[in-house]
């Protein structure tokens, strides 16, 4: 066995977030690691990596029993990791992130910042990674920063690569790169822990599965021996997926963007019509400027050209500001950076946006905040300690439902949600598309960006197809096959 751990537990404040976990993984093979939102398994990871200590229980590599106190423990034991948020220091450049918490290379007692820079723009070529290497991290959308991570990793000798939820904010074209890398270690007899809520990747890459619920270890099975279903059970208590059945009348228009163009370029052409009472689908291959488009309406990107109107009424000026007091909130998908503050109670995230309607002469209506609040965080059952917990301390599906939460208080007339169920568990997912089409058929309007396609088959009334930059064809979504989307995608 090249890994193995006993009895490993670890508590939170009192609670368990992991109990007696007994877990192996063998030579070269890809071992899956799934669970709720939740269940423990980016703390198994920590544990691992030398970011957290156990409480209790053993480590043992090679049936030696190793400490792992320290990431660099982990690292010289042969264990390299891509967390589940990116670890990057905003400020660096890409080659400084990439050296850090590794030694300098050093000549005639300076730093080698040329030796530096080839060795890392050489790994990125090896693995075809074509990225700014000069831009700090802050410059770096999402699955930049991903690629930056997995440059990072891969620059030492590995034996066993973990990788938390990798592919969350990776599109396609970047997916399929990393999977080429995954297959290609393990022909090289590297080991790979996986985790991941997206059950098709499990079905294609990995051997085997551990399963975590609440904490405790609930299964390990050989992939060929399983179905998404029987996952699913392990997973989770009494829990069936239902079809959302959708009413879709479609009302007055509420969103109507037109010529829209950023600054940056990205986005040369959007768009868009969105009524009340639908789910419009915005899906585009990797690159095609769906994110973009979704920031240029809702003031978060410059705007070059376009005009936005909402409910009819034209905006003089886009600011994230000014939509919010028009009714149209932007649920992002970079958690982390845009869309919430770690430092704050989850209270207090989800207050963020209306935190002047609980104020009366300038006091703060403190009990009705706490209700509201708590009510939102209960719907989406939101896995705390409490409602006052800093919301740096969830997991980080349930860290995206807080983002979620936030959104809703505002009661918005449009929800321009992109990529909204990133790492977010299979249940929960169900639970924000249903609640999606509730806030639809109550009347609002709800623009829907996802690199899943199957999501979006499954949740949009309409798809509109974007690509390089400019919104195209439009879609009903009536036995609608995803080879018909993509067909459509690549069409000039
Ligand atoms: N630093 C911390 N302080 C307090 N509680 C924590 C901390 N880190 C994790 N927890 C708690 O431990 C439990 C397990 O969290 P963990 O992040 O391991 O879940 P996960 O399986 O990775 O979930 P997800 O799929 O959402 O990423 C959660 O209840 C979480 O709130
Ligand atoms: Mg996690």
């Amino acid at each position: 066995m090249l890994l193995r751990t006993e009895n490993i537990s670890k508590q939170f404040n009192g609670i368990y977030a992991l109990k007696d976990i007994n877990f192996e993984i063998r030579p070269g093979e890809i071992h899956g690691l799934v669970g709720e939102n939740g269940a423990g398994k980016s703390t198994f990871i920590k544990i691992l990596t030398g970011v957290h200590r156990a409480d209790e229980g053993k480590i043992l590599w090679e049936d030696q029993p190793v400490v792992i106190h320290t990431p660099s423990d982990s690292r010289k034991t042969g264990i390299n990791v891509i967390h589940q948020d990116h670890v990057l220091i905003p400020s660096f450049n890409g080659i400084e992130n990439v050296y850090l918490g590794s030694e300098y290379p050093v000549k005639n007692g300076k730093v080698d910042w040329k030796a530096m820079y080839d060795a890392v723009e050489a790994k990125a070529k090896e693995l075809r990674m074509d990225l700014d290497l000069q831009k700090t991290a802050d410059e770096l959308t999402p699955p930049q920063k991903t690629c930056l991570e997995i440059i990072r990793a891969m620059m030492h000798e590995c034996r066993l690569l973990i990788l938390d939820e990798p592919t969350a904010s990776l599109t396609e074209k970047e997916t399929e790169i990393l999977f080429a890398i995954i297959e290609k270690l393990k022909k090289q007899g590297t080991s790979i822990l996986y985790v991941t809520h997206r059950m098709e990747e499990i079905f294609r890459l990995s051997d085997r599965v551990t399963i975590f619920k609440n904490g405790e270890l609930s299964g390990v099975v050989n992939t060929a021996e399983i179905d998404k279903d029987g996952l699913i059970g392990l997973m989770t208590d009494q829990w069936k997926s239902e079809k959302i059945k959708r009413e879709s009348t479609q009302g007055e228009v509420l969103l109507e963007a037109e010529h829209i163009a950023s600054k940056d370029g990205v986005v040369k052409s959007g768009n868009i019509q969105a009524h009340a009472g639908e789910i419009l689908g915005i899906y585009g291959l990797g690159g095609s400027g769906r994110t973009e488009l979704l920031e240029t309406i809702y003031g978060y990107r410059p705007i070059k050209d376009g005009t936005v109107k909402i409910g009819g009424k034209q905006m003089t000026s886009l600011s994230p500001q000014n939509s919010i007091r028009n009714g149209m909130v932007l649920i992002s998908e970079d958690r982390r950076g845009k869309a919430m503050i770690g430092s704050l109670s989850i209270k207090e995230n989800i207050l963020l946006s209306c935190i002047d309607r609980y104020s009366r002469h300038g006091v703060l209506d403190h009990k009705k905040e706490g209700t509201d609040a708590q009510e939102k965080a209960d719907a989406l059952q939101i896995k705390m300690a409490g409602i006052n917990q800093r919301a740096i301390e969830l997991s980080g599906g349930n860290q995206q439902k807080v983002v979620f939460a936030k959104a809703m208080m505002t009661n918005p007339l449009i929800y321009l949600c992109d990529e909204p169920t990133q790492a977010v568990d299979v249940k929960t997912r169900a639970e924000i598309h249903k609640l999606l089409r509730k806030k639809a058929d109550e009347g609002s309007a709800v623009v829907y960006v996802s690199s899943d396609l199957k999501e979006i088959l499954e949740v949009a009334d309409r798809i509109l197809i974007m690509s390089g930059g400019c919104t195209k064809e439009i879609l009903e979504n009536q036995d609608l096959s995803s080879n018909d989307v993509l067909a459509c995608c690549y069409r000039e």
